[in-house]
Parts: C-alpha cells; sequence; structure tokens
C-alpha cells in the first residue's frame, strides 16, 4: 500500500497550517524528547518537521520509536502553526502532527551523510551516487538542468528547429578528441567510434533538407579530465541552412536572453560584444577571456628590444615575444615566496621564468636588478600603466607560451584577490579565429576548428599562398572564462573544400576513409549552411554556481574515466571477446 501524497514535503507554509496532509519521504533526523518524537522529513522538494506527541496511539508510537535514519515512509497529519520558528528553513514555520505512519522500507546506515556541504571524498560520494543525489543541491542542480533543456527546445522549436536524433554507433568525427571505439560482433576486426559530436550527421540532415535541426545529445571524447571536461557530455547541437555568422549568431543569442530571463530572472542586453581571437589573445592572453577583471597583458617588444637582459633579447631574436600583466594592489598582496609559487605553477605552461616588478612609489624593487636601472625599470612600469602599490609579472618566450602563461595567471590571480564576481555575467563571442593552426615540429597546417570549417570569402584568395592568415569563419561563445560554446559557417563548395583538404595535407584516400560519406553527399546539391553546438553541461554548471560539471550530472565518470556505481569499465568474458574476435594484449 501506499499513501497518496497530497503535498510535497518541502512545499508546506505557514497558509497549510490547520489542514490534513499526506507525505511521503525519507527520514532525515530523528529526535526524541521526553514524550515528543521530533523527525526532519525530506522529498526532493525539502524537508519538513513531523512530530509524534502524547495523544497518539502505543502502536503508533511504538512505530515512531523504530524509526531510523533514511527509512522512507508515508505520514498523514496535521499542519499547525510551530511555537519556536525556525527561520533557516522554508517550512520552518509548521510542522505536521503526525496521526498515522507508514514504512515503506527500512535502511541501513548510509555510508555518506545525505548534507549539502559534507567533505565527504569523491570517489566516495560517486559510488554511492544515489544517496549524494539525495542532497537538496543535487535534487534543485537536476532540476535546474532539466529547465534548461526544456527552455532550449522550446525555443529552437518556436524558431523552426526540428530535434532529429542522429546515431550513436558511427564513422570517426573529425572533432579531434580521441575516439571511444566500440567493436563489431558482425564485422570482427572492425569498430563503430561513438560520436566526438553529431557534426557530419548534422550537415548530412542540411543536404537532407531539415534546414534547421537541433539536438539534446550526448558526445564522447577520450580526452584527459578536468573540472570542465568529461568523457560523455551533453551539446545542446544545432545547424540552419541558408545563413550566414551574423544569423547563427543572432539565432544563440535570442536562446541566451530567453536563458537568463527564464531560469536566472536577469535582462543581458544584446548584441553581445565581440572580440577578434587576435584582440582576445593580445588583451587576455586566451581565447575564452574572463572579462569580469582587468589585469590585461601589455606588449613589452619595443621598450625591451635593447635592453641588458638576455632573457628578454633572446626571446626576441627568436622570434617570440615579452608581455606582462600589471596587478593593481599586488604588491602588499604578494609577497616572495607567492610569486615563487606562480613561477612553478607556469612550468607547465612551459614558461621558464617570471620576472616581477614591484613599484613602491619612490623605490623600484624587481628580480632583475642586475640587469635594469631604476630609470629603465620606472619606464616599463610606465608603459604598463603601474601604479604605485602595483606588482608587474613579466613573461619572455614564443608567443605560444607567452600567451598561456600570462592568460592562466591573470585569471588565478583574479581567483586569489576574490575577482571573479559570482554575479556577474560577462558573456561574449569570440570571433575571427584563424582557419588553421600550425605544427612547427611537424611544418604541417591543422584545422583549426574542423575541415568543414568555411575561410572568410575574402581571405579565399590567400589560401595556398598565405594558410596562415586566413581567417576561419568561425565563433565560440564564452562566459566568465569558459568555453560555452562554439561554431562555424560550413564549406558547401566541392571545390573549396579539395583545396581545404590539399593544404591540410589529406592524402585523397585520407580524404575518403575519413570524411567519403560527405564529400559524397555534397556533390549532390548542398545548401550553405552552419551552426553550433553549446555544452549543456558547461551552461549548467555556470549559470547554477557550481566549480565542476559533475555537479550537473546525475552519474558523472571521476578523476580517471570511471563511472564508480557500476564500476566501469570492467572486463568482459572471454566468450564475449571470442565473439568479436578480439585477443586482449
Ligand atoms: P566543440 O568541440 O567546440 O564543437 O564542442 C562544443 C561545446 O561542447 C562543450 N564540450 C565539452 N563539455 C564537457 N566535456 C567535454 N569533454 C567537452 N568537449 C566540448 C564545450 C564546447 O564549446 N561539432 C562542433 C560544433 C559545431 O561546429 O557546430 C563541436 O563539437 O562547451
Ligand atoms: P636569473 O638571472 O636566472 O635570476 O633570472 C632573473 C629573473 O628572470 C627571475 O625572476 C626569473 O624568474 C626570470 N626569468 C627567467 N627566464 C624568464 C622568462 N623566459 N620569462 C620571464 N622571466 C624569466
Amino acid at each position: 500500500m501506499v499513501f497518496k501524497r497530497t503535498h510535497m514535503c518541502g512545499e508546506l507554509r505557514l497558509a497549510d497550517a490547520e489542514k490534513e496532509v499526506v507525505l511521503n519521504g525519507w527520514i532525515a533526523k530523528k529526535r526524541n524528547l521526553g514524550g515528543l518524537i521530533f523527525c526532519d522529513l525530506r522529498d526532493k522538494k525539502g524537508i519538513v518537521q513531523i512530530v509524534f506527541d502524547d495523544n497518539i496511539s502505543d502502536e503508533l508510537r511504538e512505530k515512531a520509536d523504530s524509526l531510523r535514519s533514511e527509512y522512507v515512509v508515508g505520514v498523514k497529519g496535521a499542519v499547525k502553526e510551530r511555537q519556536s520558528k525556525n527561520k533557516d528553513i522554508p517550512t520552518g514555520e509548521i510542522e505536521v502532527f503526525v496521526s498515522d505512519l507508514i514504512i515503506y522500507s527500512e535502511a541501513d546506515t548510509p555510508p555518506i551523510y545525505i548534507k549539502d556541504d559534507d567533505n565527504v571524498d569523491d570517489n566516495l560520494r560517486l559510488k554511492y551516487r544515489y544517496l549524494d543525489l539525495r542532497k537538496q543541491k543535487m535534487q534543485n542542480n537536476l532540476t535546474f538542468r532539466h529547465r534548461i533543456a526544456k527552455v532550449a527546445r522550446d525555443y529552437y522549436d518556436e524558431n523552426g528547429f526540428t530535434e532529429v536524433e542522429t546515431p550513436m554507433l558511427i564513422k570517426s568525427t573529425p572533432e579531434g578528441a580521441r575516439d571511444y571505439i566500440v567493436p563489431s560482433r558482425v564485422h570482427p576486426g572492425s569498430f563503430y567510434a561513438l560520436p566526438q559530436s553529431p557534426q557530419m550527421f548534422k550537415q548530412l540532415l542540411m543536404v537532407g533538407g531539415t534546414d534547421r535541426y537541433m539536438q539534446i545529445t550526448k558526445c564522447f571524447r577520450d580526452e584527459d579530465l578536468r573540472a570542465d571536461r568529461q568523457p560523455e557530455f551533453t551539446q545542446i547541437d544545432l545547424e540552419m541552412s541558408f545563413v550566414d555568422v551574423d544569423d547563427v549568431i543572432e539565432m544563440q543569442e535570442g536562446f541566451l536572453k530567453r536563458i537568463f530571463k527564464e531560469v536566472m530572472n536577469i535582462d543581458i542586453e544584446l548584441p553581445l560584444p565581440r572580440l577578434t581571437y587576435e584582440e582576445a589573445m593580445e588583451r587576455y592572453g586566451s581565447d575564452k577571456p574572463d572579462t569580469r577583471f582587468g589585469f590585461e597583458l601589455v606588449k613589452l617588444n619595443d621598450i625591451v628590444k635593447s635592453c641588458d637582459f638576455g632573457v628578454f633579447t633572446n626571446a626576441l631574436a627568436a622570434g617570440g615575444d615579452v608581455r606582462g600583466i600589471c596587478i593593481d594592489g599586488g604588491s602588499a598582496q604578494f609577497s616572495r615566496k607567492d610569486i615563487d609559487k606562480m613561477q612553478e605553477s607556469l612550468k607547465s605552461y612551459g614558461a621558464k621564468g617570471l620576472v616581477w616588478i614591484r613599484h613602491n612609489g619612490s623605490e623600484i624593487t624587481s628580480s632583475v636588478n642586475k640587469f635594469f636601472s631604476q630609470e629603465q625599470l620606472a619606464e616599463i612600469l610606465g608603459v604598463m600603466g603601474a601604479k604605485e602599490g602595483d606588482l608587474c609579472l613579466i613573461v619572455a618566450d614564443k608567443a605560444k607560451v607567452v600567451f598561456d602563461a600570462l592568460g592562466f595567471l591573470r585569471r588565478d590571480i583574479a581567483r586569489k584577490m576574490g575577482l571573479l564576481d559570482d554575479s556577474k555575467y560577462n558573456l561574449l563571442w569570440v570571433v575571427d579565429f584563424p582557419l588553421y593552426e600550425y605544427d612547427e615540429e611537424e611544418g604541417t597546417y591543422s584545422a583549426m576548428h574542423h575541415p568543414f570549417t568555411s575561410p572568410r570569402p575574402e581571405d579565399i584568395e590567400r589560401l595556398e599562398s598565405d594558410p596562415g592568415s586566413v581567417k576561419a569563419q568561425a565563433y565560440d561563445i564564452v562566459l566568465n572564462g569558459f568555453e560555452l560554446g562554439g561554431g562555424s559557417i560550413r564549406i558547401h563548395d566541392r571545390n573549396l573544400q579539395e583545396r581545404m583538404f590539399k593544404i591540410l595535407g589529406l592524402s585523397q584516400k585520407e580524404i575518403d576513409e575519413k570524411f567519403g560519406f560527405l564529400i559524397e553527399a555534397f556533390k549532390y546539391g548542398t545548401p550553405p549552411h552552419g551552426g553550433l553546438a553549446f555544452g549543456l553541461d558547461r551552461l549548467v554548471m555556470l549559470l547554477a554556481g557550481e566549480q565542476s560539471i559533475r555537479e550537473v550530472i546525475a552519474f558523472p565518470k571521476n578523476q580517471s574515466a570511471q563511472c564508480m556505481v557500476s564500476e566501469a569499465p570492467a572486463p568482459v568474458t572471454d566468450d564475449q571477446l571470442d565473439e568479436l574476435g578480439i585477443k586482449v594484449k
């Protein structure tokens, strides 16, 4: 038997006083105070206090006595205004006096506390995720995620998009990460790949006349995990026919406006700012800049080009850069030891050192006093816009190393200084990405986005003569230093596509193997098209104010890509392997 619920525990309020209610839930807490038994009863909407008082039957009292944490129960009772109100919980003005109780199931002592701010080991949390999910915060996050997905479906539906499912067992996609592969029983020695994205299929849908496609779909990428990366994650994936960059951007801006209004009650101003890739790198050292704070990069090449400090002049002679950031009020805040730690943290970005200069009014101190006069240091501080009390930090190296190191450092320092304002949502587009990335060691070009990304029309004539200068019709949407989504206008012209492949150094065989079916499809009439994919997990994480996408995924993988609940990946039987024609080394 189940009690038919009339209310959710967490939704009862003073206005419900004197009502007879029926509730179902988990016992969150129990206190026995002489003749009175108080319990917190929990469901996904929150907790409410229930009371077993002197007036109940012996039989009911006996049952109430037997209650333990996490027992699942149903109660019938009367809502009463509380004498001593609890301001900390939304139901704190009332309590429910129980007249009937059913125990649906008993529970062993749970291995983790069901408390939002519980400091439990991550792997234990993930192993007992079903208990972890009982936490209010986790239920709120799941509901919040559902709301965002629903707004997405509504918005794109209203704009003429059709949600179409694309296959999960496919051939490798061109997103550039490692594939998860799935063996085929029917074709021993052949493998499916799980999609890194629906990229090629959504383009085929455009060839197929779908015109506007959307899908909320799982993508799989075998890459190193971080707080904002999971091996399987979800995209809100979009593609449109007969559009240019502005059309795609405008459509997604409408979606972002709607999301911010509906789930955050925040009005964002459109159009969103756009930064070119070049400007983003020059000013922030990153193609996903966090613009909630300053510390912009300053190029010092000119001013140090004839100095006596070999590290700087050698970097310049090798075609590199010298750039720095000025930390307002940073001199007093960061000790010599702090700066040593910063320098250490930059090693993973390839930076070999970190010059510091402190503006202490009349005196300037630095790690390069040996090489620079006070006047020269003052000049550098001047160019960097430093005031008294500021700290300037400088890196000299190849441009990529300098950008990566300072891009990381400015955000890390802002975090340490408490400048990452949670109430600010700085959305912006990064546009005009380079079409190609040049690999110095290999001496080859690769596609920065993917090989179907269209160059800007005005740059096409330089494809062969100066590929490094060609910009793509590609765009990323960035929120507070995270890449929320990215996309491009695709190549729909066969000849252009072939030129693109040639520059990428792909042989006809490789082209046929990797993309043959798409190239074939393009022969039969292809509309101009373009699109974008949002990372749903990241969007939800950022709007929910979480630090990791694992907090907004019901059953995420751990740092080593394992599912702690089901213990995947796991060995399979020899029979299963035999059937697949596979032998494990
Ligand atoms: P891209 O590879 O930029 O583009 O992916 C789009 C967005 O997906 C999110 N994302 C991830 N989220 C969590 N974990 C991951 N491992 C992960 N990888 C990516 C990011 C990213 O911006 N097919 C193209 C889109 C297009 O061109 O239309 C694509 O997949 O938020
Ligand atoms: P040294 O002469 O080795 O004591 O170096 C003087 C300063 O230069 C120290 O603060 C080093 O961290 C810094 N330094 C060394 N290499 C670099 C580099 N490539 N970029 C920036 N600073 C550097």
